[in-house]
């Protein structure tokens, strides 16, 4: 049993190689630069680039259960080749596919829902590792941030990582649309005030309007597709995202992990 992992590199990708490693099963890494890349021992770097399907012929070669991504590029664009990443998966003998899904749809979903591999999909609320983009201010004790009370159910990476793990390993998950949520409902004050917590710093919360922030992400370069996006679900959460909902705890049989926790283990980044 080889499981192959697309976006291995990336911060989901990267715990799903960890929970794979965990569980003890052999895992294949893949990425566009193998050269760069450095993983524990277990763990086989292969190159490959999914908007090339015949690029990852060697990659999954005995390959039983395969972590998917579905965007190729570093502008997240969705792939256009969903289908002859399918044909190229089942041709290879693949039958389990996990498929982290997102923002918005590929051609690649429809093709492996239509495919014969026992697929499921894994989407993120807001993933914790975000928080990451706040070091600076966090550091600085000032965050400025539209939204100040609008509420998420984030995630922690690591809770991602071992479900895709365990419904890759496990039998039962085939066909289930899994959305993952963290186990509390935060506002965006009481994330940042949860991270002044965890490096013992009083960070001042300065609510900026929808406008203020537009400039301020186009200076710091975000694309105007990722400004619209988070403009608009920070601006209203759909509920499903705003509401823990125990999937995490369904299918890996733990607890989910929470915020303070996420802050406590990557309070090194944000003193
Ligand atoms: N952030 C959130 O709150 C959130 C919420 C819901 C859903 N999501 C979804 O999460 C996804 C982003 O995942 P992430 O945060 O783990 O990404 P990430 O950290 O930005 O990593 C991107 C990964 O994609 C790989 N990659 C990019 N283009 C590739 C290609 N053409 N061929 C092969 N590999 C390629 C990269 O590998 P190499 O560079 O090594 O080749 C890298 O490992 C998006 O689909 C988004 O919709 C995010």
């Amino acid at each position: 049993m080889t499981f192959l992992v697309v976006g291995a590199t990336g911060t989901v990708g990267w715990q799903v190689v960890a929970a794979l490693r965990e569980a003890g099963a052999p895992v294949r890494a893949l990425t566009r630069r193998p050269g760069a890349a450095t993983f524990g021992p277990g763990v086989e770097v292969v190159g490959g680039d999914l908007t090339d399907a015949s690029s990852l012929a060697s990659a999954l070669h005995g390959v039983t259960g395969v972590h998917l991504i579905n965007f190729g590029g570093d502008d997240y664009a969705p792939l256009e080749n969903g289908r002859d990443l399918v044909a190229m998966i089942e041709s290879a003998g693949v039958r389990r596919a996990t498929m982290l899904a997102g923002w918005s749809e590929s051609t690649l979903e429809p093709a492996v829902r239509a495919s014969g591999l026992a697929w499921t999909t894994v989407s993120p609320t807001e993933i914790m590792a975000n928080a990451l983009e706040w070091a600076d201010e966090v550091r600085h004790g000032r965050v400025e941030r539209p939204y100040g009370d609008s509420r998420t159910a984030m995630v922690h990476e690591g809770d991602i990582g071992s479900v895709a793990a365990t419904v890759l390993l496990e039998d039962g998950h085939a066909g289930a649309e899994y959305l993952l949520t963290g186990p509390e409902r935060l506002s965006m004050r009481e994330k940042i005030a949860t991270l002044g917590s965890a490096v013992d710093r009083k960070v001042e919360f300065v609510e900026l309007t929808p406008d203020q922030a537009r400039v301020s992400m186009r200076a710091q370069g975000v694309p105007e597709h990722m400004i619209d996006f988070q403009l608009e679900v920070f601006a209203d959460p759909p509920a499903e995202y705003n509401t823990p909902n125990g999937v995490v705890e369904k299918v890996t049989g733990g607890k989910a992990r929470t915020f303070a926790q996420w802050a406590q283990q990557n309070a090194a980044v944000f003193r």
